[in-house]
């Protein structure tokens, strides 16, 4: 089709937007790292911890995550569906009011108000925003797909779409509230069965938001960045569909010895075992279709990006079925292993590919080349050290830890106090900190990089007229 059709300007704005809301996340992660060592860093009651950390949580998930997957999505779609956007006007609609949303979560959040369950603190006119916001995105993609003039549907075609029906019901079911002022509601559910509703939802974001929108980015960026196609169709329909299938049944493995019934958690122990084999049918699918083509790895640095993401991919979904095993549950729940965990998901697998991602966008959409390309190696390096320091001193941190806590005298009583244990995890806070500094600076070359390369007016690529 005729390239000029694809609207390229709302993927750019989306991009430079999710990046402003990437480096805010990161930033105050780095914050939130140095107030847990250096607690005079709390200053004003806006300030402290305690709203600085849903601040970082929702900036990362909704605005860095979420905000590339809408420009990526965009970007996607019209390619794969050989057309342009249903509605062009929609999405700029929709970016605008993104930002507004985003704004708003940030303010409510430093000003206290929150419902207090984790990855849905916003109170309930936001949460209406938020629920507008994926309705006109989720129905501009749809229309896109149902008029494609591409009949076949590609993998990543259908894991957007899961995401969109997924993000949509998780997203409603959780948000039942009675509001009894204008920032302040109560949960439409009660006791154990809101905690299970809430986990239900939390784990599930976790599947619709940080798994299957990563895949289909993965899927789609991997065979652009290598110029062979994927190893396997067929593999990653399986895989799809059986992911799809299981996630639904893990949230409870938040719960493990809660008054949760004990066969919901069993049974979503047992289903997170099982999660292991589609998980790793992508990942298997990943490493196949670079064979012949391992020799990429050493010089094209987009696939540096994607290969290490996808590991990230694969370690991190060994150690979560491991983690919601019972017994290993009971000694690492609570411990800083947990967010050693979730940084190697969003600070490698999330980020890593959608690095790549942008990367590749963004000098085809200019018509430019990569500004530096030894610069782009450089931040990957800077973010994978600095993800190594940081997730694997948490995971030894929360050993420690958890053996402390575990550790019990002759007579029944606990060895450790609480502020004994605390104490000795100063070491490891300091670890996280200096970690998130480095991984800091890679995203400044990041973007450092991507403005270069916008800005570059000299260095047209042959590709200029076709990503006009
Ligand atoms: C097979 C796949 C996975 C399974 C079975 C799994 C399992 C788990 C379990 C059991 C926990 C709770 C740990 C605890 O509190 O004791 C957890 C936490 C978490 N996982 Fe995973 N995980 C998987 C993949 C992922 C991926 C790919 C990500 C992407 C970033 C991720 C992000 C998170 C997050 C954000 C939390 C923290 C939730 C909280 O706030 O408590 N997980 N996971
Ligand atoms: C330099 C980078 C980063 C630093 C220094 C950092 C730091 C932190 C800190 C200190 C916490 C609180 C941990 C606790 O409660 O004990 C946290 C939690 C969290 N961060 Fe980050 N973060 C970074 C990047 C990111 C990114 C890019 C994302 C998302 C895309 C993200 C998502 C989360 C999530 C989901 C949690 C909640 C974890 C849990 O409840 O276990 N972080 N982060």
């Amino acid at each position: 089709m005729d390239q000029s059709r694809y609207d390229y300007d709302i993927v750019k704005s989306f991009v430079h937007w999710s990046i402003l809301w990437g480096v805010v996340a990161v930033l105050v992660g780095v914050l939130i790292s140095f107030q847990l060592v250096l607690p005079e860093l709390n200053i004003t009651q806006y300030f402290t911890y305690g709203r600085l950390r849903p601040l970082h949580t929702n900036a990362g998930i909704f605005g860095w995550g979420i905000g590339s997957f809408f420009a990526l999505f965009f970007y996607m779609v019209q390619r794969l569906c050989r057309r342009p956007l249903w509605s062009p006007g929609l999405a700029k609609f929709q970016l605008w009011f993104f930002n507004a949303t985003i704004i708003a979560a940030a303010v409510t959040l430093l000003l206290g108000f929150s419902q207090s369950k984790e990855y849905h603190e916003l109170e309930w006119p936001v949460d209406i925003m938020v629920v507008i916001l994926w309705v006109i995105f989720s129905i501009n993609i749809i229309m896109t797909v149902i008029k494609r003039e591409e009949e076949h549907m590609y993998i990543s075609l259908w894991f957007m779409m899961a995401s969109l029906i997924g993000v949509a019901v998780l997203y409603l079911v959780n948000s039942a509230v009675i509001p009894v002022s204008l920032f302040k509601s109560y949960s439409a559910f009660a006791g154990t069965n809101d905690a299970h509703v809430q986990w239900w939802y939390g784990h599930n974001a976790v599947a619709m938001v940080l798994t299957a929108p990563p895949l289909a980015v993965f899927y789609y960026f991997l065979p652009k960045a290598t110029n062979v196609p994927i190893y396997s169709h067929r593999l990653s329909i399986i895989a799809f569909w059986s992911l799809i299938f299981m996630y639904l049944w893990t949230g409870a493995h938040h719960l493990l010895w809660t008054p949760v019934p004990d066969w919901v958690q069993t049974l979503a122990m047992a289903f997170s075992i099982m999660l292991i084999a589609p998980s790793w049918g992508s990942v298997f699918n990943g490493y196949l279709s670079m064979n012949g083509q391992w020799h990429q790895m050493r010089d094209n640095y987009l696939v540096k990006f994607l290969i290490l993401g996808i590991t990230f991919y694969g370690l991190q979904t060994l150690q979560g079925p491991s983690q919601a095993v019972r017994t290993f549950s009971a000694f690492v729940h609570y411990t800083e292993w947990v967010p050693g965990h979730v940084h190697m998901g969003t600070m490698g697998w999330v980020s890593m590919v959608l690095f790549a991602a942008i990367y590749y966008v963004v000098p085809k959409m200019y018509g430019r080349e990569l500004y530096s390309i030894p610069l782009a190696n450089m931040h990957f390096w800077l973010v994978l050290i600095g993800q190594l320091i940081f997730s694997v001193s948490l995971w030894i941190a929360g050993l420690q830890q958890a053996s402390m806590w575990h550790s019990i005298g002759a007579d029944g009583s606990l060895t450790y106090t609480f502020m004994e244990v605390l104490v000795e995890m100063y070491p490891y806070y300091w670890a996280r900190a200096v970690a998130g500094l480095i991984y800091l600076s890679g995203v400044g070359l990041f973007v450092y990089n991507l403005y270069k390369t916008a800005n570059n007016k000299q260095a047209l690529t042959s590709t200029a007229a076709q990503a006009a």
